[in-house]
């Protein structure tokens, strides 16, 4: 009789809780409590929650992929499009990335630096798919796998260039964010 009506008491407890804690959450929502400016920096355990989310989503979600051979043929090709369509947000190797994209929350870091943390598989499945949240965009709609394993090749490449042969790679004309032309596999970009 007295355990029954301990379980019912924490029963009820943990209820008013949930209760509560939806209370807190809708208010949050209707209210625009919530700053959502990019100058707002987010708090220490959302930062966190959202950036290990992303982290094991990416490593999850890329664990089907199967890389090919990412040879030296595919990192000239991948070139222009990552000049076209990534730099402006990432830089390159001894080229800033755009002023305004230090206005982006989170940061596009410079790849250059963090392409190691990464496995060719995730690098391609974050090309394709985007991240949701950070302004990371999709390639995947507008772009043949092919070309993005090659934008791919170029990412990996990154650590291990000078600026001298990040200066050399020629970059694809084309309309501003089209990347240029696709590429099959290990086709070389346009040099005109
Ligand atoms: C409009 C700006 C923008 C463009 C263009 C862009 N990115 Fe990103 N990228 C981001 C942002 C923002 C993130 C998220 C950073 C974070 O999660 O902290 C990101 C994340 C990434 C990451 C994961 C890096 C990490 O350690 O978090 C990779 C790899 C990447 N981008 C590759 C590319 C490639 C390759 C291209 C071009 C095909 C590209 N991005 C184009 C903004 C951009």
């Amino acid at each position: 009789m007295f355990k029954t009506l301990r379980w019912k008491s924490m029963l009820a407890g943990a209820l008013a809780l949930l209760v509560l804690l939806v209370a807190i959450a809708l208010t949050v929502v209707l209210t625009g409590a919530y700053n959502v400016a990019a100058t707002d920096r987010h708090e220490t355990p959302v930062a966190w929650a959202l950036e290990t989310t992303r982290i094991k989503s990416v490593e999850g979600q890329a664990g089907g992929i199967d890389a090919p051979a990412l040879t030296p043929t595919m990192v000239t090709a991948g070139a222009g499009e990552y000049k076209t369509m990534c730099e402006h947000c990432h830089g390159g190797v001894g080229k800033d990335a755009a002023s305004w994209s230090a206005g982006m929350a989170p940061n596009a870091p410079p790849l250059a630096e963090v392409a190691e943390e990464w496995s060719p598989e995730e690098v391609f499945w974050m090309v394709k798919h985007g991240l949701k949240m950070t302004g990371m965009p999709a390639f995947g709609p507008t772009h043949d796998d092919a070309t993005m394993w090659n934008i791919t090749a170029f990412v990996k490449a990154l650590p291990q260039m000078s600026a001298q042969e990040y200066a050399a790679y020629p970059a694809v004309h084309g309309p501003p964010g089209e990347g240029g032309h696709s590429h099959a596999p290990g086709t070389p970009a346009h040099h005109d």
